[in-house]
Formats: C-alpha cells, structure tokens, sequence
C-alpha cells in the first residue's frame, strides 16, 4: 500500500510518500518540504492569501519531486492523504483539492487527516517508536494538548490550552522581542546568550491541580518587561527575557506532561509538534523522566515541525487497521475544530 500524503495547513508545503506492508511500521520512502517562512517573515507573520496561493505553486512540483526520489509512477500510489484540518481555509483547500483531483483521475480513494493526529503519530517514523499506550504532548504553533493514547484512533483528551498555545507564547514573545517569523526558533538561539533567572516570569496554571494551559499572560508580562527595559534595550536584557521566556514555557509543558504520567499511570511519553524541536525542553523531559523511569520519544527532528510524511504515516495506519473510514464517522476525538468541516472524501 502505497500512500501519497500532502500537508498544506499552514506555512509549509509537505509531500510523502508511505509504504505499508503487512502490520509493519509503514515506511518512508521520500519526502519534500517547502516552507515559506522566508516569504512570511516580512509581515511577521503567516498572510493566508500569500500561503494558499504558494502552496498552489509548489504541491505539484514537489509531488513530482517525491515520486521521483521514491523511484515510483504516480500510478503506484494507491492512496492519497491531505490535512483536512484543522488550519488555514484556503491554504487547507489547495492540499484537499489537489489530492480529491488526484484520487479521482488515479481512481484511488483520498482521505482527510487530522492534522494533530498526524503529528501525534509522527514519532512512529522514528527509530526508536514508541509502543501505544502513551501519554502525548502535543505543542505546535496552534496546539497544546495533552492527550491519553491507547492506539490510532483511540485519543482521549487530558487537557489543553485555555487560551494561547506554547508555540504561540514563542512566536508573540518572539516578535514583542523584534525577533524574526517563526519566533520559537529564534527566541531559542537568542536564549542560548541569555542568563533564565534575570527575570521572574509567571508560571500560568502550573499549580491548578488539572492538566490545562494557559500562555496569554506570559506574553503580557514580557511586554510589560520590554516596556519597562524601554525603547534602547541592549543585548544581553533581551537575550535574559529571552531564556526566561523560553525557560518558563518549558517549566510548565514539562510539569504537566509528568503529572499526566502520573494520574494516567503511564511510564511513556510522546512529543510532537513544532515546539517539541526545542531543545531545553527536550532536555529537561528526557532527564526528569528518566528520573521517574518513564521514556520519552520524539518524531525525527526534521519531521517535528508540518510536514507531509506524518499525513501519509497517519493514513496508513489507520488503514492498516481498517480504520479509514468516511470523514463523518472517523472516531478521532480530540474535539477537533475543523476548519473545512465540508470536504469530503469522493
Ligand atoms: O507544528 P508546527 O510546525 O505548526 C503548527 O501546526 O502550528 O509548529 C510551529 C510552531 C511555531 O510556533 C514555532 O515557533 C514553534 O513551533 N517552534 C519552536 C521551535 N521550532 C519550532 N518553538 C520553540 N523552539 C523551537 N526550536
Ligand atoms: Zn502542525
């Protein structure tokens, strides 16, 4: 079974493609990325128009691009996975009218996926996968959530943000800081000069006893530091607001992904999602999970941030188990919000 997956949610235009045999871990076989973070970066942030219409430019090539690397004709494939949400509409409709066009010239069916649930199982494509059952945190730029997982498709929800997610705390600090799009990366390598202990930063809901989040505070109290530091901060105060920023954000992801192991009795814990590229906060859970004899996994990093892989990847799982079933009934319960409730599968 031969799975072309297309990711097209947000800022990056991903293409995979995944082969799965018998019950084995599907495998990679190619893949392709074009961010275009560089064309964003001059507005600060992603413009939804200027996304949906590169991923337009780029999905084809880039599909030509995998087959090629994969040594395969577009008539190998027998299944084409999209994201269907959730993300940007019009960014989310180019991947889901390129892949419903291709399975109806190929006559192959094409299959939505939840963009979560593909970077919830991306960690399969890593060497060391994990085994189900496991806690997963999942922080991207649009997410956090902290989630029981029993097996593909079985998902129950711990807890999440009440307001900005993890990745967004990075980036709004990020910019607040004149830092370049996308913030987490940016803020990380200005941290790296930055002593975290400069500034005291609130730690929201570390202690509310319940596995939520809450990061809007966090980017209020590095605005109200700026303002005091004022117009003409030099370096190194900003390098300390950022590793103070960062280290906050970190104390509490890595605080309640270990109190989910513990209500949850699990001993395995999954990251994925953009932020899970971090390294302080890989870090900090490998050596404070160790200490509880609990594992950490974590998907290869270059498929951390949006990419097509973990859509194919969570396809073929999910028809490996004979779970690919129409949209409308698909038991994936992460109370998804989808963006384009109304694409359906031909
Ligand atoms: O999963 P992702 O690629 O896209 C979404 O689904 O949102 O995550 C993007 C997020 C952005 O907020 C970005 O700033 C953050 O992941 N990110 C990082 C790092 N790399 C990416 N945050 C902190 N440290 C990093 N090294
Ligand atoms: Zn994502």
């Amino acid at each position: 079974m031969n799975v072309l997956g297309i990711e097209s949610s947000c800022d990056e235009t991903g293409v995979a493609l995944v082969t799965a045999l018998g019950t084995g871990v599907p495998q990679l076989r190619a893949q392709a990325l074009h961010s275009q973070a560089d064309m964003h970066e001059a507005y600060g942030g992603v413009v939804p128009e200027l996304a949906s219409r590169d991923h337009i430019r780029r999905v084809l090539p880039l599909a030509r691009q995998v087959l090629r690397e994969a040594g395969m004709t577009l008539g190998q494939v027998d299944l084409v996975a999209y994201t269907r949400g959730p993300g940007l509409a019009g960014a989310l409709l180019v991947g889901a009218g390129v892949a419903v066009a291709l399975g109806t010239a190929l006559q192959r069916p094409a299959y939505g996926v939840h963009h979560l649930e593909g970077h919830l199982l991306s960690p399969f494509l890593a060497e060391d996968a994990p085994e189900f059952p496991f806690v997963a945190l999942l922080v991207s730029g649009g997410h956090t959530q902290l989630m029981r997982v029993d097996g593909v498709g079985r998902y129950a929800l711990l807890g999440e943000t009440v307001d900005d997610a993890a990745g967004e705390a990075f980036d709004k600090s990020a910019k607040l800081l004149g830092l370049g799009y996308p913030g987490g990366p940016a803020l990380a390598r200005l941290a790296a000069f930055g002593n975290a202990e400069a500034f005291e930063l609130p730690r929201p809901l570390l202690h509310s006893g319940n596995l939520d989040f809450s990061f809007a505070g966090l980017k209020t109290a590095v605005m109200t530091r700026l303002r005091k530091l004022g117009p003409d901060v030099c370096e190194q105060p900003r390098a300390d607001l950022a590793a103070a920023t960062q280290q906050a954000i970190v104390d509490v992801l890595v605080a309640k992904a270990l109190k989910a192991l513990q209500l949850t009795g699990l001993r395995r814990l999954v990251v994925a999602g953009g932020v899970g590229a971090n390294a302080l906060l890989r870090e900090t859970l490998d050596r404070r999970a160790a200490r509880i004899g609990a594992r950490v996994h974590y998907p290869p990093p270059a498929l951390c941030t949006d990419n097509g892989a973990m859509i194919a990847l969570a396809a073929a799982l999910r028809w490996q188990r004979g779970l690919l079933v129409p949209e409308t009934d698909a038991a994936f319960d992460v109370r998804p919000r989808w963006a384009l409730e109304d694409v359906t599968v031909p």
